[in-house]
């Protein structure tokens, strides 16, 4: 017999609007992420636009991506931008110490991302260098980007062929700033952000959203420092005393350690669940880290871009170990719903995120094989595709009853997640069953408005570990759902085992 859960849906009490900048992406310089994923050069059989892959663009702006983290990670405070700029045969050279020790050669820089971010249509999240760095090349950076008259770096973009300045409105001041951004002490980063900060300067009309390198995981204290700095905050109401608007979070999501991080094709059933459950813990963090900034910040002026999120895999056989290639199954896209659906309920404080990485790197939306080119789009992609209805929408809280649990990792696992929003005449609504096995029926009690009409998706697959490859490309692929029924009190959804799906309604 299959089980029921249902979900209360108050329709006409919208919370506060999702970002759409919750959907963001990143892409660092990091194995064949930018180079064989993103940029194959102009002279590539590839089919390319000014270098960059029109396949891979074409991909992205079907999910509608809002905006992309760049150059790293890691990389971004070993990047010294000067060497991305001008005529690219005569680049400098450098050492991509973090990722595979290789070398890096600059063909795409500055000039390349913005053009790449056009195509996208997505806004440029610009990392800045604290590490490695210095506050001057860090504000001469801003001020190449985004200055529109004769100073010195607007003179020298003209020089490098862009006459107009571009629009930037992320910037980031350092990278895990804790480790690989200079294993500071908090003490040490929370005052250089103030510094880099200030001098990362809004030139024109073109007004910087900064976010500083935040905590790892549950490191409570580091927010909590940070906040301290900010001095003030409800004396200064509209924000401008403010050195920066934002802190980031980073959590990845594995079944084993750092040291051995679990297989993304093969897993048990009980790897599957820790999994899910260390996904889930994501809530956890959101609910912590907010209730530390809540304390200092009861407003809600101070952003949390979690802009490092996903799934870390032991590298695929045969690949660089520093380039971080992974696969990715069923279970990362449920990873991701189940993430999202966390973000939703958090709108209020997470104002952007950005799952790592867009393109053959950790959590991928795209994989391409590097000797056929094939491209491939991830279970991970048709998550990102099936929630574009929710970006920009306002928030709806989902009350569940009778959800069954499963105790993992030293947790109650909730085995149905959801959330859903509403925007003009519609509303969408997101379910995952994260059980291995067992079906459920999921009662949609919606109150408050009238269902018009109604269209449902579903991602699956026979297999937990199935996945897309270029001989299998739609092995994980969403479908029109037909299990969606009208009833008194709205719809009845069967939502099967180790699926995802949504439902979009039409309001009246
Ligand atoms: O996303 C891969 C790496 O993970 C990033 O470079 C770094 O910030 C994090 O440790």
């Amino acid at each position: 017999m299959t089980s029921t859960t249902t979900a209360i849906i108050n329709l006409d009490l919208a919370g506060p609007t999702i970002s759409r900048h919750v959907y963001g992406q990143f892409a660092e310089h990091l194995g064949r992420c930018i180079y064989g994923g993103f940029w194959v050069g102009e002279d590539s059989e590839v089919p390319n636009v000014r270098g960059i892959r029109s396949d891979v663009v074409e991909a992205l702006r079907a999910i509608r991506i809002p905006n992309l983290r760049w150059p790293g990670g890691c990389f971004a405070d070993d990047y010294h931008w000067r060497d991305g700029i001008g005529p690219r045969d005569q680049r400098p050279r450098m050492v991509n110490s973090h990722w595979g020790d290789v070398v890096e050669d600059n063909s795409f820089g500055t000039h390349e991302f913005m053009d790449l971010c056009e195509m996208l249509d997505a806004d440029p999240y610009i990392s800045g260098n604290v590490g490695s760095g210095t506050v001057q090349e860090m504000s001469d950076w801003v001020e190449y980007l985004t200055r529109g008259d004769d100073s010195p770096m607007a003179a020298l973009r003209r020089e490098n062929g862009r006459d107009e300045p571009w629009k930037v409105p992320f910037w980031g001041l350092g990278n895990e700033a804790w480790g690989c951004g200079g294993h500071m002490r908090i003490e040490t980063f929370a005052a250089l952000a103030r510094q880099y900060a200030t001098y990362a300067r809004n030139h024109g009309d073109n007004k910087l959203y900064r976010v500083a390198a935040g905590a790892d995981t549950a490191d409570y204290h580091w927010t909590e420092t940070l906040m301290r700095s900010f001095g003030d905050l409800a004396a200064d109401a509209d924000g401008a005393a403010h050195p920066y608007q934002a802190l980031s979070l980073h959590y990845y999501t594995m079944s084993g350690d750092w040291a051995d991080k679990g297989a993304a094709t093969s897993f048990t059933e009980d790897e599957w669940y820790l999994t899910l459950s260390r996904a889930h813990r994501m809530r956890e963090l959101l609910s912590r880290h907010s209730t530390v900034m809540d304390r200092y910040d009861p407003h809600r002026k101070v952003g949390l871009v979690v802009d490092e999120w996903g799934t870390w895999w032991n590298v695929e056989e045969g690949t660089n170990p520093g380039f971080l290639y992974q696969q990715n199954t069923l279970r990362d896209a449920l990873v991701a719903s189940t993430h999202f659906d966390a973000f939703h309920a958090h709108a209020d404080r997470v104002v952007m995120t950005n799952i790592a990485q867009t393109v053959n790197v950790l959590q991928a939306m795209i994989l391409t094989d590097p000797d056929t080119n094939a491209l491939v789009l991830t279970p991970t992609y048709h998550v990102f595709a099936m929630n574009t209805g929710h970006q920009d929408a306002q928030a709806l809280d989902v009350h569940l009853r009778d959800v069954p649990t499963v105790a993992s990792d030293g947790r109650e696992l909730p085995l149905v997640s959801a959330s859903a929003s509403t925007k003009d005449d519609g509303a969408l609504i997101s379910l995952s069953n994260l059980s291995t096995d067992e079906d459920r029926t999921v009662q949609l009690d919606l109150r408050g408005r009238s269902v018009a009409g109604f269209t449902a998706q579903i991602l699956s697959a026979g297999e937990l570990s199935a996945h897309n490859t270029p001989e299998a490309p739609a092995a994980v692929a969403p479908a029109d759902h037909a299990g969606v029924r009208a009833t008194e009190r709205g719809l009845e959804v069967d939502l099967p085992a180790h699926s995802y799906v949504t439902v979009s309604l039409r309001l009246v």
